[in-house]
C-alpha cells in the first residue's frame, strides 16, 4: 500500500532532507555529537523565529507547551485576553481557566474575519491583563490574523503569547520585532520535519519574570525547569531525554528552508495558497477567511449543502489516495486543505482539486 498524500493541515509529508537526516545516524540525546547537533539546530531555529532570545525543543505536542506557558504565567484571577474565534482559541481559553486565569475573549464579527484592533486596545487599557494570547494561523478557519496591528497595541507590561503552530516555517517570522514573549511552533507542519517535538522561544522579559518566581509550579509543566536546566547541566541542557531522530529531522528541514531562503519559502506558500483558493472558487467552494488574510498553509472553504464534506474527503482518500480534512471542528460543512512545507507544491494542489472536482461532478 502506498502512503497517502497528506494535504491535511498537519502533519504534512516531511521534506526529503528531513527524512534523510533522521535516518543518517542513531545517537543518544547527550554527548559531544548530540550537543553539537542540538545547539546548531537551536541557533538555526532562532533565525526562523526571528529572535535573538532563547529557543527550546520540547519533546511533545504543541498543546503541552501552551499548557506549560499558561501554568507558568498565570496566577489565580489574572486576566488573559484570547484573540479571535476558532477551535484552538477555544481550547486554550479553557486551559487558561483550568490554571485559575480569567480569560476574556475578543471575538471577530464572524468566523474567519479579523478582530477589531481598536476594541483590543480599549480592553487592554481597561483590564491590564497579564497576557494576550493569539493563534496566528487558526487552522480550523484558515484565517491568518493581522499580527502587525495586534502587536502594535500590546502593552509593555503584558506578555504576548503566540501560537504559530501551523505557520512556523512557512513565513518570515519576526518574534522580536512583534515583541512576542512566547512563540510556539511545531515540527511536522510547515517546518516539514517528523512529528513529536515543539520548538518554542521565550523573550528575555518572560525568562526573567519566570526566574524571579520563588517556587516551581510543577516540574516538566513549568518553564522555570526548562530555563534552569539550560545552565544547570552543561552536558544535558534540558531536564528529560530528547528524541535524536526527530531533532536530526528538524536540522534537515531547517537547512532545507535556509537553503531555499525564508523569503522564497514565504513566496512559495503564498503563491500556493492563492492557487488553492482559485481552484476552490472554480469548483464552487467559497473560502471562509477574509480577503487578504488567508493562511498561506491551509485553505478552508465552505460547500453548498448539496455536498457532504466528509463524503468528499472519504472518496478522495479511497479513490485518489489523497487525504484532506473537513471543518468538523467548527461545525460547518466545508473542507480544510493543507499546503505546507514540502507539500506547498503546484502539482499536489492541482491533483487534489482535480480529484475533488471529479467527486463533485459524480454527484450530478
Ligand atoms: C493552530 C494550532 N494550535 C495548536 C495545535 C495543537 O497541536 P498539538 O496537537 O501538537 O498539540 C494545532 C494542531 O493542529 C494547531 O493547528
Amino acid at each position: 500500500m502506498v502512503d497517502p498524500l497528506l494535504m491535511i493541515p498537519g502533519p504534512s509529508n516531511p521534506y526529503p532532507e528531513a527524512v534523510k537526516e533522521a535516518n543518517s545516524r542513531f545517537i543518544p540525546h547527550y554527548g559531544e555529537e548530540f550537543l553539537k547537533l542540538y545547539w546548531e539546530t537551536v541557533n538555526k531555529l532562532k533565525r526562523l523565529f526571528g529572535t535573538k532570545s532563547d529557543v527550546y525543543l520540547y519533546p511533545g505536542q504543541a498543546t503541552s507547551v501552551v499548557e506549560m506557558i499558561l501554568n507558568s504565567i498565570l496566577d489565580k484571577g489574572d486576566y488573559i485576553i484570547f484573540i479571535g474565534r476558532g477551535f484552538f482559541v477555544d481550547r486554550f481559553r479553557r486551559i487558561a481557566e483550568l490554571y485559575g486565569g480569567k480569560p476574556v475573549n475578543i471575538a471577530s464579527e464572524r468566523i474567519g474575519s479579523r478582530i477589531n484592533v481598536s476594541e483590543l486596545e480599549y480592553i487592554l487599557k481597561s483590564i491590564a491583563p497579564k497576557a494576550v494570547f493569539l493563534v496566528h494561523s487558526e487552522t480550523s478557519t484558515g484565517l491568518l490574523e493581522d499580527i502587525d496591528s495586534i502587536s502594535s497595541v500590546i502593552l509593555d507590561n503584558t506578555f504576548f503569547i503566540v501560537d504559530a503552530v501551523s505557520i512556523f516555517g512557512a513565513i518570515e517570522y519576526k518574534s522580536d520585532e512583534w515583541r512576542i514573549d512566547a512563540c510556539i511552533g511545531y515540527s511536522s507542519k510547515a517546518l516539514g520535519a517528523l512529528p513529536g517535538v515543539t520548538p518554542f522561544m521565550l523573550s528575555e522579559k518572560l525568562t526573567n519574570y519566570i526566574l524571579d518566581r520563588k517556587s516551581h509550579k510543577g516540574f516538566l509543566n513549568d518553564l522555570k525547569t526548562w530555563i534552569e536546566y539550560k545552565d544547570l547541566w552543561k552536558h544535558h541542557p534540558y531536564p528529560v531525554s530528547l528524541s535524536s531522530p526527530i531533532i536530526l529531522s528538524i536540522k534537515g528541514a531547517v537547512d532545507r528552508i535556509l537553503d531555499e531562503g525564508i523569503k522564497n519559502i514565504e513566496y512559495r506558500h503564498r503563491k500556493i495558497s492563492k492557487l488553492s483558493i482559485e481552484y476552490a472558487s472554480s469548483i464552487g467552494i467559497e473560502k471562509l477567511p477574509e480577503d487578504g488574510f488567508e493562511s498561506p498553509t491551509v485553505t478552508v472553504g465552505l460547500l453548498n449543502n448539496n455536498y457532504d464534506a466528509r463524503h468528499i474527503a472519504e472518496e478522495l482518500l479511497k479513490n485518489y489516495n489523497i487525504m484532506i480534512s473537513t471543518t468538523w471542528l467548527i461545525g460547518l460543512n466545508g473542507l480544510r486543505i493543507g499546503h505546507m512545507g514540502y507539500n506547498a507544491r503546484e502539482d499536489y494542489i492541482e491533483k487534489t482539486y482535480r480529484g475533488i472536482e471529479e467527486i463533485i461532478k459524480s454527484y450530478k
